[in-house]
């Protein structure tokens, strides 16, 4: 038996788990339950990632402690992941006692063993916030192309390169100050002290070759040193004996495996920690990340597992990214999918399936069509696997009361469905999932087209055929069950139901014993065809969830990773403005004189809005929450000197400003003595 220890990497704890995060969690999930039902040992261990800047910084914006908002993400995480039929052995935190066990003991052995050195570096400070801005927490005009709006790292739009105080007008994206510079002591992991080691390591087999090579060329270029402390205020862990320095979070993330890991060993008798982390361990160790997190798991992570005298990984298993319809997923193009949403529409073992059905042990992305999504899971699962049940049972179950046959006269057929079950398991093991699947669809062409030859439907009018009737659906029914077990780690909800009708359990050993003389249960399908009206609907509300949030005042995820910056897909933090500012917007009570339906617009009303001296029009999206007839007599508050702006309807020449959460709560207010059409709001 094997022991094998497994990781998917630690989401951050700031957003809601999307389809992008599943292709990893469902690959991860597929190949444990793949091991598991060989009989192996495997271990899913998994975390939150609850550390950094930007969780801090969210917690405060809504006003709520970070460990109140974390322990509030984590359960949301989990439930996603449960819905989607994930089986963690156990989901932890790194903001856990375990995890700072181990960060400040894997940190002391580093310093012991002198890899750790302290040096003052300069960096932007945002003088309000009081507090070091990161790269991305800068934003300003590119001084190359100037380009405005970009990040402190480098420009969208031209890809130059920079420091964030070579911006022109930099601004910090917390408060909207001019960031100053400022030095600060950092503490620093000296990783090029371990290029000899990592170039041995990342070329003994533990990684992909196409990542293998790209390392090498960074490793050629020679390792910079790794900073890994961060400034108060910042949400970690304080670094031993100095006091306003924290880890960053980087650096306790990959020991939250560990963390999670040591907490379930502490619940359980058959799992010892030092067999999996120890120095020379003989068991197996495999963490499966994105491409775009491979510097962190493939250099920082063994350096240090190494130099804390811990073993270091058995591989590294990187995945591509998730495109949807071929675009990037992102909030404005409509393409970003949370696996909410998804589960409010679509069941979650289309998704399973699809994935499955496209992935490689490669790091190439993976479109996630729609279309063909739909067309797959059609044609594959109902309209190949679950039809050859749907053909075979109602025979069995009628003519002979539930009974499959007592001898099989097809055993050539039926061995070569035993047969492939080696080459499938030996797929699966290869993180060939694509190949797996399409293995296992020839065999289901195969039953299909047996089941066409030998027409059961025209037998069973035949007078004296029952004994070849019973034959045929029986080879039909176990000619089901060998493909179910070998699509059982993809679909395990349907390999449940499957095991209900079968009244037989499952598993990768007990398929070469057929079904002989056997009772099943009464047949309903496993799985329902994808409806391609929920697609559509799924995708509208993916668009209305990020409307909504603008709604709300965030700004859509920047489509960039943020990695060192801790901040994914760049959250954007609406800043804050200078009463100057303030003061230019002239805010007057108006009464709403008309309302009026437009043309061919789904969401706006044209109002007519009297401001005492004059009447402006101004095309309002509150549609929703009012019909005209409600609104008209009704005051509300404007904004006077907003530029008119041509719309497609007309002019539109201030804007009625209203609260409440959006939708169809948006409240107006009701006159009363004392708010006059026109007055000032100061
Ligand atoms: N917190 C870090 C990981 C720390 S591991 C010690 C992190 N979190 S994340 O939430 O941004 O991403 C979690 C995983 O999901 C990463 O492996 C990342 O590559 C993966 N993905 C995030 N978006 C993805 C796609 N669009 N497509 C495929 N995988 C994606 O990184
Ligand atoms: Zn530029």
């Amino acid at each position: 038996m094997r022991k094998i220890l497994v990781t998917s990497a630690l989401p951050y704890a700031n957003g809601p788990i999307h389809l992008g995060h599943l292709l990893e969690y469902i690959q991860t999930d597929i190949w444990v339950r793949f091991q598991k039902s060989r009989g192996e040992q495997c271990t899913y261990v998994c975390a939150d990632d609850a550390h950094g800047t930007a969780i801090m910084l969210r917690a405060e914006k809504e006003g709520i402690t970070p460990e109140q908002l974390i322990e509030r993400i984590s359960t949301e995480h989990q439930q996603d992941f449960s819905d989607f039929l994930i089986a963690f052995d156990n989901y932890h935190s790194t903001h856990s006692p375990e995890n700072k066990a181990f960060s400040t003991s894997i940190y002391e052995a580093c310093l012991a063993d002198g890899k750790i050195e302290t040096r003052s570096i300069t960096q932007a400070f945002d003088p309000e916030k009081e507090l070091f801005l990161a790269d991305r927490f800068v934003i300003g005009t590119c001084p190359k192309c100037k380009a405005e709006g970009q990040y402190g790292d480098n420009c969208e739009v031209c890809s130059a390169t920079y420091n964030p105080m070579d911006l022109i007008n930099p601004k910090s994206a917390i408060s909207g100050a001019t960031p100053i510079e400022k030095d600060s002591e950092h503490f620093f992991f000296k990783l090029s002290e371990f290029s000899e080691f990592l170039k041995d390591w990342t070329r003994s087999g533990a990684l992909q070759p196409q990542i293998a090579n790209k390392l090498a060329e960074w490793l050629d270029a020679g390792l910079q040193d790794w900073d890994i402390s961060r400034d108060a205020p910042y949400f970690g862990f304080e670094i031993p004996n100095q006091p306003g320095k924290y880890f960053y979070v980087w650096l306790d993330a990959p020991i939250g495996y560990m963390a999670s890991f040591k907490n379930l060993c502490d619940q359980r008798d058959d799992l010892n920690f030092d067999d999996y982390w120890k120095a020379g361990a003989e068991t197996e160790l495999y963490h499966f990340i994105g491409k775009d997190i491979v510097n962190f798991h493939a250099l920082f992570w063994p350096a240090m597992l190494t130099c804390a005298n811990y073993r270091t990984p058995t591989a590294v298993h990187a995945h591509g990214f998730v495109t949807v319809n071929g675009k990037k997923m992102s909030k404005s193009r409509g393409t970003f999918i949370k696996a909410r949403t998804y589960l409010e529409h679509l069941d979650p073992e289309y998704l399973r399936y699809y994935f499955a059905a496209k992935l490689t042990s490669h790091v190439d992305d993976l479109d996630l069509n729609l279309e063909d999504f739909a067309q797959r899971v059609n044609s594959d699962l109902v309209g190949k696997v679950v039809n050859i049940a749907s053909r075979c049972a109602g025979f069995i179950t009628k003519r002979f009361d539930g009974k499959l046959a007592a001898e099989c006269h097809e055993t050539d057929l039926l061995a070569k469905f035993t047969n492939a079950g080696d080459e499938i398991a030996a797929l699966y093991d290869a993180r060939e999932f694509g190949k797996a699947v399409r293995k296992t669809m020839e065999l289901a062409d195969l039953a299909n087209q047996y089941i066409d030859e030998k027409a059961p439907w025209v037998v069973a009018k035949e007078e004296g055929k029952d004994a070849e009737l019973q034959q045929i659906c029986s080879n039909g029914i176990n000619m089901f069950r060998q493909l179910l077990t070998y699509l059982a780690p993809i679909l395990p909800s349907m390999v449940e139901k499957s095991e209900a009708f079968l009244n037989v359990k499952l598993t990768w050993d007990a398929r070469t014993e057929l079904l002989l003389d056997h009772s099943i249960n009464k047949f309903k399908p496993m799985m329902i065809r994808v409806d391609l009206k929920k697609i559509d609907v799924m995708m509208e509300a993916s668009k209305e969830a990020v409307a909504a949030e603008m709604q709300l005042g965030k700004k859509p995820d920047s489509e960039k990773q943020a990695e060192q910056s801790n901040l994914p897909g760049g959250e954007a933090i609406t800043p804050e403005i200078e009463f100057d500012d303030f003061a230019k917007v002239d805010l007057r009570v108006a009464l709403i004189k008309n309302a009026e339906h437009v043309d061919g617009a789904k969401k706006l009303l044209k109002l007519t809005l009297d401001l005492g001296t004059e009447q402006k029009q101004v095309f309002s999206g509150i549609k929703s929450a009012y019909q005209p007839e409600d609104l008209v007599g009704k005051l509300t508050v404007m904004v006077a000197n907003l530029k008119p702006r041509k719309m497609k309807f007309g002019m539109s020449e201030g804007m009625v400003l209203a609260a409440g959460p959006g939708g169809k709560e948006i409240w107006l207010l009701e006159p009363h003595e004392g708010a006059q059409p026109g007055m000032r709001i100061m």
